[in-house]
């Protein structure tokens, strides 16, 4: 796997966690920093992809079914992590970074099951304890998970699912409690290829008796990671990267604790990729894997991208303008509706009409508005968005309201005439390593304030 080297980026250690980690988790809001970009281009030079919040907090989650160390490589300095890393904590993991992108998992076997409300309220991928905690101490006590802010995410498919393995819910004052002696394997079908259930009932399964079949399993890269870093544990996982994950309950006792590099992260790679196409030049994105992204990077070749994929990374060279296109997002291969704002920002400087279906979430429009501050000619309808593409943005203050938005403001103010001012900046530390720092190497006129 390549590392997406995070070494031009060196964090000095403090307490045990990275600097700049240390610094996004313990943002309060209220003294937010902003970030402050300037219309620029062209960029050019070599920007290295960090590894995928996306994966990292499903291993970091998934260490809880091993005692011992684990050890993971490629890790993104981002918020989440620490977030993600306290809850472990709570749980009776401990986490120590041993390196600016490595870090430790320590397992002695002593769990405690239960996901606080202050923790789990403040990430999503919380509810990825609740998989390997069950089927580790046959019980859960878990805060109904939160994360971002669009829409309701319900977690019916991962309850259903488990039930079908044996396990019993009860729903109280915002607590999720589950109990399950041992479960036991099931043949269940998604109606919907849900991540974050694939993910819970991959990881549940692990040791349950017998064999669990996941139909209509989700399919993205970070589950294959995940795929292959239970695989390696020692977990028996057939189908991997398919419609149908095969799980084969193993004795506890038969896996080990493993070193893993996390998968590099395909969305940060195409928020370098959507920069270098609104500010114009040529970008070499070291570590991106071309094959997570191959419908993307299809339709930005036609927005006019000239796109080169190699082993170990992705060149792109930016047209003079944009194309518009018509675009829906779909669970992967289809296009990610992480990717969505960023194809939104980039339609609002291309030439023509483009027509954005969200197929995933409902409410993921929110960002419209704030563009539209920028002078971006969008509008939406119910699960739509129509834009017509201007000459040029024009900067202004503007919020980040999740973390894709957040990029997706970065990505503007590249585009816009003048200075665009972003706050909600602790959205975009929860997932983007570093997004300043790499995009000013590359000659983009941002600061960090
Ligand atoms: N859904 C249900 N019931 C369920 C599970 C999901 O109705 O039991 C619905 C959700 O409400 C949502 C849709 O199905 O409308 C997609 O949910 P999914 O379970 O696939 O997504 P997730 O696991 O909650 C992950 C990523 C998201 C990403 C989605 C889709 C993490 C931590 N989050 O969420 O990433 O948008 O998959 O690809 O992995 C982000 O990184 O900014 C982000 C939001």
């Amino acid at each position: 796997m390549v590392r997406g080297s995070s070494a031009d980026n060196v964090v000095p250690l403090r307490g045990g966690l990275p600097a700049s980690v240390a610094h996004a988790a313990a943002v309060d809001p209220l003294g937010d920093p902003r970030i402050v970009v300037r219309g620029s281009g062209p960029l050019s030079g070599r920007v290295h992809v960090p590894g995928a919040k996306n994966s990292v907090l499903k291993l970091m989650a998934a260490s809880i079914l091993c005692d011992g160390a684990t050890r993971l490589g490629n890790v993104p300095a981002i918020a989440d992590v620490s977030i993600m890393g306290e809850l472990l904590e709570a749980i009776g993991v401990t986490m120590t970074w041993s390196g600016a992108d490595a870090l430790q998992l320590d397992n002695t076997g002593r769990l405690t099951p239960v996901a606080p409300y202050e923790l789990v309220e403040r990430i999503r991928a919380s509810i990825n304890v609740l998989g390997p905690l069950l089927t580790r101490c046959g019980e859960v006590r878990l805060s109904m998970p939160g994360g971002d802010d669009f829409g309701a995410r319900p977690i019916d498919m991962h309850v259903s699912g488990l039930e079908q393995m044996g396990a019993t819910f009860r729903f109280e004052h915002g607590y999720v409690e589950a109990r399950a002696d041992r479960l036991h394997g099931a043949d269940i079908s998604f109606e919907f290829p849900s991540v974050g259930a694939t993910e819970n009932l991959m990881t549940a399964a692990v040791f349950a008796d017998g064999v669990t079949t996941i139909r209509n399993a989700a399919r993205e890269p970070e589950i294959i990671d995940l795929c292959e870093f239970l695989v390696s544990m020692g977990a028996r996982i057939e189908g991997i990267g398919t419609g149908t994950l095969q799980i084969t309950g193993v004795e506890r006792w038969s896996l080990r604790p493993v070193e893993h590099d996390t998968v590099t992260d395909r969305i940060q790679a195409a928020t370098y990729l959507a920069s270098c196409a609104v500010a114009g030049g040529e970008l070499d994105l070291v570590g991106a894997r071309g094959e997570h992204m191959q419908m993307l990077l299809h339709r930005f070749g036609d927005m006019g991208l000239d796109l080169e994929q190699y082993d170990g990374g992705v060149r792109v060279a930016a047209p003079d303008r944009l194309r518009s296109i018509d675009v829906a997002t779909l669970p992967y291969p289809g296009i990610a509706t992480d990717y969505k704002p960023l194809i939104i920002t980039m339609l609002s400087v291309a030439d023509g009409v483009g027509i954005v279906t969200e197929n995933l979430y409902p409410g993921r429009f929110r960002y419209v508005e704030e563009l539209q501050r920028l002078g971006a000619d969008v509008s939406t309808s119910g699960h739509h968005a129509v834009v017509r593409g201007v000459e040029r943005l024009s900067g202004a203050p503007v919020r980040a309201h999740d973390i894709r938005a957040g990029a997706a403001m970065v990505v503007a103010g590249l585009a816009a005439r003048g200075e665009t001012m972003i706050s909600g900046v602790h959205h975009i530390d929860r997932g983007y390593d570093d997004i300043v720092g790499r995009l000013a190497a590359v000659g983009a006129h941002i600061e960090r304030h």
